[in-house]
C-alpha cells in the first residue's frame, strides 16, 4: 500500500496571490507521475489560503488529475463546510457531525483523519468530540494498523514560531488514547511548513514539509512568508510488512514546469 500525503497546499483564487499555485501543480504533477500508484492521497490541510468556495472550485479542478481516492482534513487556514461541499466523500463520512473526524477502512493500513481547527485561531485543539471518535475507532479494530492524520502537530520543537501554534487542547488525553494501542503507526500532520519528526506518546508524530513554502525557522534574518529558497515537498509513505511504514520526504522542485490546470 502506498499513500502520498500533501499538505499545507494553500491554493489562493485571489490573482495577485495565485501565482505560487505552482507548487500545488508541481506537486499533483509529481504524484500523478509517480512509478507506483498511490492507493490513496491524504490532504494534512490548509488546503485553501482563505477558505472560499473559489478556491476549493480551484483545488478540486487540480486534484481532479489524479484517479485515486482523495481524503482531506482542514487546517487553519480551511472552512470545513466548504471543504465538505467539495470533497463529497468527506461529506458523506462525517454526515450528522459538525467537525470532520473520519475513518477509511483501507488495508493493510486503516486511516483515521481527525479535525484539529479552532475557528478562527492558529493554534489547534483536540476537542472532547474528536478525541472520543478517536477512542472509538481504536477500540473497534486494534489489529490493523494505523496511521492517524492531522493538521496541527501535538509535539514541541523547540522553536518558538512552531510551539506557539501546536496542539495544545488535547494533547495530554491523545497520548493516554495511544497509550493503549499499540497498532499506531505513526501521527502525521502539517501546518508547520517544515519536515520534523519526534516521539509522541508511544508512537512517532511526523510533520510534513509543505507544498507552498518552507519557513526557515532556524534563521532570524529572514521573514519566513518571504522565503522560498529551501524545496518544499510531500510525503509518500509505504507499508512494507515486515517492516511497517517507510516514509519518503519528495522534494518539489522551485523552479521548472509550467503547468496548466
Ligand atoms: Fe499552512
Ligand atoms: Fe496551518
Amino acid at each position: 500500500m502506498l499513500i502520498a500525503q500533501l499538505s499545507d497546499l494553500h491554493v489562493c483564487s485571489d490573482p495577485t496571490l495565485s501565482a505560487k499555485n505552482i507548487f500545488a501543480e508541481r506537486a499533483i504533477e509529481a504524484i500523478w507521475r509517480l512509478k507506483s500508484r498511490p492507493d490513496v492521497v491524504i490532504l494534512t490541510g490548509d488546503v485553501t489560503e482563505f477558505g472560499t468556495a473559489e478556491e476549493y472550485k480551484l483545488v478540486g479542478r487540480m486534484l481532479s488529475r489524479l484517479d485515486m481516492p482523495i481524503y482531506p482534513i482542514p487546517g487553519n487556514h480551511d472552512d470545513r463546510d466548504r471543504m465538505r461541499a467539495e470533497f463529497r466523500q468527506i461529506g458523506q463520512l462525517t454526515a450528522g457531525y459538525k467537525l470532520l473526524n473520519y475513518v477509511i477502512e483501507t488495508r493493510p493500513v486503516r486511516l483515521i483523519g481527525l479535525d484539529s481547527v479552532i475557528p478562527g485561531r492558529a493554534e489547534g485543539a483536540l476537542a472532547q468530540e474528536a478525541l472520543d471518535f478517536l477512542d472509538d475507532a481504536l477500540a473497534k479494530e486494534r489489529r490493523v494498523p494505523t496511521l492517524i492524520f492531522l493538521h496541527h502537530p501535538p509535539i514541541m520543537t523547540g522553536l518558538e514560531s512552531k510551539d506557539g501554534i501546536r496542539l495544545f487542547k488535547g494533547a495530554d488525553r491523545l497520548v493516554n488514547i495511544l497509550a493503549g494501542h499499540p497498532q499506531i503507526e505513526r501521527i502525521v500532520s502539517g501546518h508547520f511548513h517544515r519536515s520534523i519528526q519526534a516521539r509522541f506518546g508511544n508512537t512517532i508524530c511526523q510533520v510534513s514539509p509543505p507544498v507552498r513554502y518552507m519557513t526557515p525557522a532556524e534563521r532570524g534574518d529572514v521573514d519566513e512568508h518571504e522565503i522560498d529558497e529551501e524545496l518544499p515537498g510531500f510525503l509518500l509513505h509505504r507499508w512494507i510488512e515486515t517492516v511497517g511504514l517507510v516514509t519518503q520526504i519528495c522534494p518539489i522542485p522551485l523552479t521548472g514546469g509550467n503547468l496548466s490546470i
